[in-house]
């Protein structure tokens, strides 16, 4: 038998015979250890720290509220300029090359990852390396490409050192790009990948087991959550359950753009 492109995509991702065999019997498995979901350590009190305040920040909160009413203000090419420039938390003393993010500038599709790896840094885009090979291909099993309908951007625009997990206060540094990055593009559907992206989004410790399937919200925009892809290259099994929770996306997103084009 030929198989189709398809076909051989989602043999690339590790997901037919899974998908074949265990359907969406793979999705009722347990939530499993939220360690394993991202390979990272204590995550736990990311999102707190985050609400808790600007003080554990390098800036005084009316500073703080008057940067960010600053960039909610910004257009494309100011965001853009800003950004690789910045220098408002400690991950730009050993980044290379900010990594903005890439893509349709209004898609429907919004992918948030965590921030630059190695590679990433090198080239100043995000998802270049294995981890995003691997989205890629997961675009392609749902049909779609990088900078077609899709815009692809991380929670941090610089590396953290040595890949460790960005710290809440450079998550909460970063956070005003991210959102008017977001405002900016307007997509129709948030796809997070990863707990670290999750947790920042949603403001949320629960685990992705527990927060897939469900469509969320972040600042009126729905959102879907998923595992990271650099997680999955590591984690066969959860392979099958991004399969299913890339199903659920476009599901998500077809009823998003009927009721977008019965509104019309
Ligand atoms: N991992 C991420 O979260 N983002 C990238 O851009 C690359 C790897
Ligand atoms: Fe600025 Fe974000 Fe880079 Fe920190 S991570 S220096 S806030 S662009």
């Amino acid at each position: 038998m030929v198989k189709t492109r398809r076909e051989l995509i989602l043999e690339e991702m590790g997901l037919t015979p899974i998908w074949r065999l265990r359907g969406s019997a793979a999705a009722k498995e347990g939530d499993g250890a939220v360690d394993a979901e991202t390979g990272v350590l204590d995550q736990a009190s990311a999102a707190s720290g985050r609400r808790s305040s600007v003080t554990g920040h390098a800036f005084p909160a009316e500073a703080a509220d008057s940067r960010a009413a600053a960039i909610m203000g910004l257009d494309w090419p100011s965001i853009k300029a800003r950004v690789a420039t910045c220098t408002d938390c400690a991950l730009h003393q050993k980044r290379t090359k900010t990594v903005f993010g890439v893509g349709d500038e209004n898609a429907d599709w919004l992918f948030v990852g965590e921030g630059p790896g190695a590679d990433e840094d090198a080239q100043g885009e995000p998802f270049v390396g294995q981890a995003g090979k691997l989205l890629d291909n997961m675009l392609a099993a749902i049909r779609l490409r990088r900078g077609e309908n899709v815009y692809i951007a991380n929670c941090v625009k610089c590396r953290p050192p040595g890949n460790r997990n960005p710290e809440p206060g450079e998550l909460h540094a970063c956070e005003p790009y991210l959102h008017r990055q977001i405002e900016l593009i307007g997509p129709k559907l948030i796809v997070a990948l990863g707990k670290v992206a999750v947790s920042n989004l949603l403001a949320t410790d629960a685990s992705i087991a527990s927060l897939r399937g469900k469509i969320h919200q972040y600042r009126g925009i729905p959102l879907i959550v998923t595992y990271h892809p650099a997680y999955l290259l590591r984690s066969l099994p959860d392979k099958s359950k991004a399969w299913v929770d890339l199903c659920f996306a476009v599901r998500a997103m077809t009823d998003l753009q009927d009721n977008s084009a019965s509104a019309r």
